[in-house]
């Protein structure tokens, strides 16, 4: 019998609750593997590749969005290249469901359909001053991919533009000035208008605030939802920071090690996480309230991250772990359904107490 993953559950069954229709996710992993080969050999000789993503089901249904979080290192980045199909490397399926209902293999897309998927699933970078290019205006910049996927031109371009700007917060008056006039926050918007103005389904944001001040974030964060709401988009949510996620995110995606440990819907992981590894990272979740301060203690990993290219037996997390056994240094957990909508990696996810944030 196989192991039931994310990428198995019935989306009719309404397993994290948002968007699931009858004609099934948009995106699906399938086994999704990336391993990188190591220029030196790795420690000890061992594996010579770094495991970045290894064996990762996960599925994002039409109109969600699906943080992906995990600390620095995990895979994270990792995964939204290979979604976007830009990653030689990668292993595994990459399935998604075009607006013509048409599934297409990010790894073997050609012809029209290629163009189909590079209209219709854009990405978001974290830091807008590196990858928009100093040289070119908002206008070249913005209706790069609507002349290059589209074909427009002329009048209608520039129409195009003026109006996915003013979406934005932008104003038409700056199609003709360069990104250094910029300020960060405006920056991002001028990115956000470059992923969507050839206006896609699926916006793969990774870190896509994570640059910004605090009240900057929020207005962007805040853009995000709206252009959701207005577009009908779904997102894939990369980010470290899990205050964000809470906020923003319908379901969550955890990976430790290049392997996601839990996922299901954002409220119930955080009020009752069922891997230690989830437990962690929520416990550093600053509290809003000072009045609640105190109430809840931080958890402290123990060391730190393994190297991924020689990753521990048994369970992956064993070597960080508070509740370890023997049995988890030589028997790794299956992603498996622990609650309804709930999958964790974990031998111990039904009979440990875990604590949450309320
Ligand atoms: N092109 C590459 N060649 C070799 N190793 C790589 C490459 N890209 C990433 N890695 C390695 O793969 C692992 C995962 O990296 P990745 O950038 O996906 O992590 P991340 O979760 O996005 O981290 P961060 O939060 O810092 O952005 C890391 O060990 C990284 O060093
Ligand atoms: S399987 Fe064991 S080591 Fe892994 S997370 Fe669960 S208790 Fe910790
Ligand atoms: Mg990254």
């Amino acid at each position: 019998m196989s192991t039931p993953t994310d990428a198995d559950a019935d989306p009719a069954a309404g397993v994290g609750g948002t968007g699931a229709t009858a004609t099934g996710p948009l995106l699906e992993t399938r086994d999704l593997r990336v391993h990188f080969p190591l220029r030196k050999r790795g420690r000890r000789g061992k594996s010579g590749v770094v495991k970045a993503v290894d064996g990762v089901d996960l599925r994002v249904d039409p109109g969600e969005t699906l943080g992906l979080v995990g600390e620095s290192g995990c895979g994270k980045s990792t995964l939204g290249s290979a979604v976007m199909g830009v990653r030689p490397e990668a292993r595994g399926e990459v399935r998604y469901r075009s607006g013509q209902g048409r599934v297409l293999d990010a790894a073997a897309v050609s012809g029209a359909d290629l163009a189909a998927y590079r209209r219709e699933v854009r990405m978001v970078f974290q830091d807008p001053h590196a990858s928009l290019n100093p040289r070119m205006t908002l206008l070249d910049i913005i209706g790069e991919p609507l002349r290059v996927l589209l074909g427009v031109g002329g009048s209608e371009l520039e129409d195009r533009v003026t109006a996915i700007l003013r979406r934005v917060g932008l104003r038409p008056d700056h199609l003709r000035r360069y990104p250094h006039a910029f300020s960060g926050g405006e920056r991002q918007r001028v990115s956000i208008a470059r992923a969507l103005v050839c206006e896609p389904r699926l916006v793969v944001a990774d870190e896509a605030v994570s640059a910004l001040d605090v009240s900057v974030r929020s207005q962007i964060l805040n853009l995000l939802q709206d252009l959701q709401d207005d577009m009908g988009l779904t997102y894939l949510f990369i980010s470290h920071d899990l205050s964000v996620v809470e906020h923003l995110c319908d379901r969550v995606a955890v990976m430790y090690l290049g392997r996601v440990v839990e996922t299901g819907p954002t409220a119930d992981i955080y009020a009752d996480p069922r891997h230690p590894y989830t437990e962690a990272l929520i416990s550093a979740v600053p509290i809003p309230d000072p009045r609640m301060r105190g109430s809840r203690e931080r958890i402290r990993l123990r060391g730190e991250l393994p190297d991924p290219a020689d990753p521990p037996a048994g369970c992956p997390f064993h070597t960080r772990c508070a509740y370890a056994t023997d049995r988890c240094a030589n028997e790794a957990p299956p992603l498996r359904e622990v609650a309804p909508g709930r999958l964790a990696a974990c031998h111990y996810a039904e009979e440990l107490t875990l604590s949450g944030v309320s």
